[in-house]
């Protein structure tokens, strides 16, 4: 039975501040009609589970029109669902039915880049050069005898030269795949087709924006070459002439006051890698977009004093703007965390190795209890409430990612987060859907089902459930900008707290002793609290009313 749940004594506008959000990747979901991929409908049944999770914000990863060449962050057509997820009645019926729950709907947006199957990219390229359509994109001639070298020398973050020549002569620019071309935002037809598809989803219900790529869109004056550079990967944080142009700003400045024309409880996320966390506040000054991705908290190893320094920094980088700092942990792009810190540190954001899964498992319990812990808002990744491993052995042939190929199999696990989930100990898919599902399932994955964790005291789901129900009730648990640290823990180890909470971590590999804070609330793994003084297990972190 879940947990009833509590109004935020927030005003409502400002109910993002604290919000926990759970990120849906739809292909991966839930199936409902049997054709092995995920699909709106699928996500609509489940609602009353995500309701009964304790979360506020569901984030859907894009399901429109699109050939899939980068899972769905390839779109053809913005205001169009693709029929592989459902249709816009589908889309309808699921933001209605989420706000008849209580939960808020964000939607991905690409602006970076379009399909090369958008009908301004095919028109573009049917018409040839000197067509006012390429002004949309970057089309430019190539370099060296007869152009056949590339305008200049960025790579795609997939791997590979960042331009592709077409038959015709002219190279045109793409960042991620050739099928990705990117939209050039000096043109004023493309800002123009923005702020109208912000106004479709807007007018649809959504009640906020997911921003993808949102630090590409300006790029520096002139494309002037990198002079070499190492290959910048996903997430990447090197300061580049394509990426975190201060130009971008003016974009959000616009799209803000957009948004200010409808209720004022809608949101914008940034998904910004920029070098410091400091250039990331620049995307959530109070004119701009709500919320930014924290990355260098998900690149984080699993230790006490670098956690404790990023979640500093962090926080220290968003009070003179006035945003909320988030955290997020495992997302569509990233080996999951519980495998992550399965692995030797160092190893990157794309792992190919499972680890020690016990270890992995049981930090990646006590990161969440962390996690939960501080102020602001959180995010969740489908599953990582199941604590799934990521599926580090899936056959190449299998795999989807477009920078798996492009670079040669050396890198692009990302298919590894996104087999579907399993809800059911048995049946085909384990419950995701009847008829398979579009990428294989591991033997025993029915034991991580939801049907499996629910109700058993101690699996990772009910200690989600727990976990956001405390955090509900706690009063204060996710507010404010501030969190303060005790110092007189060991090394290894961390304390913080506010008014009448505190939570504990130890992310050494054997239990430490330390003062007891008060009376437990929670804990990621278990332990026995008597006394002045307890054994804070290995990799453990520990709630507690104080
Ligand atoms: C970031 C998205 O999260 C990722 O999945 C995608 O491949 C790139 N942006 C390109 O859109």
């Amino acid at each position: 039975m879940a947990p009833a749940r509590v109004t935020s004594t927030r005003e409502a506008a400002d109910w993002w501040r604290d919000a926990v959000i759970y990120q849906v990747y739809p292909r991966s979901f839930a199936d409902s009609n049997g054709d092995g991929t995920g699909d709106l409908e699928g996500i609509r049944q489940r609602l009353p589970y995500l309701r009964d999770l304790g979360v506020d914000a569901v984030w859907l990863s894009p399901f429109y029109a699109s050939p899939q060449a980068d899972g769905g962050y390839d779109v053809a057509d913005y205001r169009a669902v693709d029929p592989m997820f459902g249709n816009l009645l589908d889309a309808d019926a699921l933001i209605r039915d989420a706000h008849a729950l209580d939960l808020r709907i964000i939607v991905d947006l690409v602006p970076n880049h379009s399909s090369d199957q958008h009908e301004w990219f095919r028109r573009a390229v049917a018409e040839g050069p000197g067509s006012p359509l390429r002004e949309r994109y970057h089309f430019h001639p190539g370099k060296g005898e007869d152009g056949g070298l590339p305008p200049n020398d960025w790579e795609s973050i997939f791997g590979g030269p960042a331009w592709t020549r077409l038959p015709d002569g002219e190279w045109y620019l793409h960042l991620f795949a050739p099928e990705q071309p990117d939209l050039n935002w000096e043109h004023p037809a493309v800002a123009d087709e923005f702020r109208s598809i912000l106004r479709f989803w807007l007018d649809m219900g959504v009640d906020g924006f997911r921003i993808d790529v949102a630090h590409g869109m300006v790029k520096a004056e002139g494309l002037p070459d990198l002079g070499g550079s190492d290959q910048l990967k996903l997430l990447g944080t090197d300061a580049m002439p394509f990426f975190d142009q201060d130009g971008v700003h003016d974009i959000y400045r616009a799209w803000r006051l957009i948004l200010n024309e409808y209720d004022r409880d809608r949101i914008f996320v940034a998904e910004a890698w920029t070098p410091t966390v400091e250039r990331t506040a620049n995307y959530v000054r109070p004119d701009e977009l709500h919320q930014a991705f924290n990355f260098q908290y998900l690149g984080a190893p699993w230790d006490a004093a670098e956690l404790r320094a990023i979640i500093d920094s962090s926080l220290d980088a968003m009070r003179p703007v006035g945003a909320p700092a988030t955290w997020v942990l495992s997302n569509h792009d990233v080996t999951r965390h519980a495998t992550r810190y399965a692995n030797p540190p160092g190893l990157g954001t794309q792992i190919r190795t499972p680890g020690d899964r016990a270890l992995g498992l049981r930090r990646a319990r006590a990161a969440t209890l962390l996690m939960l812990a501080l102020p602001g808002s959180a995010y969740i990744y489908q599953g990582e409430e199941l604590g799934l491993p990521d599926v580090t052995d899936l056959p190449d042939d299998l795999r989807q990612d477009p920078s798996f190929f492009r670079a040669q199999g050396q890198d692009g696990f990302r298919d590894g987060c996104r087999v579907p989930i399993p809800w059911t100990r048995e049946g085909s898919s384990y419950g995701f859907g009847d008829g398979g599902s579009w990428l294989p399932q591991p033997a025993g994955w029915g034991e991580l089902s939801v049907e499996a964790q629910t109700g058993v005291a101690g699996s990772t789901l009910e200690l989600y459930r727990t976990a956001l129900a405390v955090r509900r009730e706690q009063p204060g648990l996710g507010d404010g900008t501030d969190v303060v640290w005790h110092d007189e823990v060991p090394t290894g180890t961390l304390r913080f707290g506010r008014s009448g909470f505190a939570c504990t971590v130890n992310t050494t590999g054997s239990a430490v002793r330390i003062a007891t804070p008060g009376r437990v609330l929670l804990a990621s793994s278990p332990v026995t609290a008597g006394g002045d003084e307890f054994e804070l297990p290995a990799d453990t972190a520990v709630w507690w009313e104080v």
